[in-house]
């Protein structure tokens, strides 16, 4: 009896004195903990080719963006596009063309009528002639091309819903799951909630006057309908983050371009970056590893 007490006592002695050497090595095992941080490219690589052009989103399937950022509105003819900017004039020679359709709002032309003008020269002679793509010639661009970065939609305004949905579907992006959503407009994100499959996320997207207008309600709203937050890189802190990701939202910040601002979100754990550079994931690996070592 005497002899399994004392074994009993050698036992318990040797296991609390290894336990910290035991943690520590399975530690060092365990791949990081970090969160990756996604590299979205903002309106495709838009630092180096005009924004939403075939050229752009190339350049960021090349530099291997997790996504590829399209907006997207609707023309007077109800033909899906790939546009930013609710009026022409800024990235098209609109003006030249049609002098006289001040304030070339998108949506008052039809597709024929924007495929005549040049979406390229605005941001360098080189890109003359490139067109505003439709989001279907972007897709068939990206099957083609066996670009395997999924496609981050924004609805740029309420109401197409259901047309992007049909024509995800009808080229098997919704089914593959190479999809996630975004939106300013809450409706159209509740709208999409229906048409989608599970699995597919929508992010809020929020500007600044939201943003400061009361952190603690605006993520309880959010958590009701959306996956995550889109926030302005001028809002975003630590207490954002850990207050979105408590309710369960990923973050999403626009627009990271400035490698400063790439290291300090690195330290924020934040779930995605919209870059106009998605060339530059190699500074937010470095300065994980810098972080991190
Ligand atoms: O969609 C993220 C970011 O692009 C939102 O701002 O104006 O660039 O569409 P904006
Ligand atoms: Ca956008």
């Amino acid at each position: 009896m005497r002899r399994i007490t004392v074994f009993r006592l050698c036992f318990c002695a040797w296991f609390l004195l290894s336990l910290p050497l035991v943690l520590a090595s399975s530690a060092a095992r365990q791949p990081s903990s970090q969160p990756k941080t996604d590299i979205i490219a903002h309106r495709g690589a838009s630092g180096y080719a005009p924004e939403h052009t075939l050229s752009s989103y190339r350049l960021a399937a090349c530099m291997q963006a997790d996504y590829i950022e399209v907006d997207v509105q609707m023309t007077k003819d109800r033909k899906l596009i790939a546009m930013h900017d609710a009026t022409l004039a800024r990235t098209t020679n609109a003006e030249t063309v049609y002098p006289r359709r001040a304030p070339w709002r998108v949506n008052d032309f039809s597709f024929a009528e924007l495929r005549r003008l040049d979406a390229g020269s605005w941001f360098d002679p080189r890109f003359a002639g490139e067109r505003i793509p439709t989001l279907e010639e972007v897709i068939q661009m990206l099957k083609a091309e066996r670009v395997e970065a999924p496609l981050y939609i924004e609805t740029k305004q309420p109401g197409i819903e259901e047309a992007v949905v049909h024509l995800l579907k009808k080229h098997g992006f919704l089914q593959q799951r190479r999809v996630m959503f975004q939106s300013f407009h809450p409706e159209s994100l509740q709208a999409l909630r229906p048409l989608i499959p599970y699995g597919i996320r929508l992010i809020q997207l929020v500007g600044k006057k939201e943003a400061h207008s009361g952190r603690d309600e605006l993520l309880q709203q959010i958590a009701i309908y959306a996956d995550g937050i889109g926030l302005p890189l001028s809002v975003v802190t630590e207490e954002w983050v850990r207050a979105a990701h408590g309710r369960g939202l990923i973050v999403h910040v626009y627009t990271v371009n400035e490698p400063h601002d790439l290291a300090r979100l690195c330290t924020l754990g934040v779930d995605g970056l919209f870059t106009d550079y998605p060339d530059r994931p190699g500074r937010i690996a470095a300065c994980r590893r810098l972080l991190h070592h």
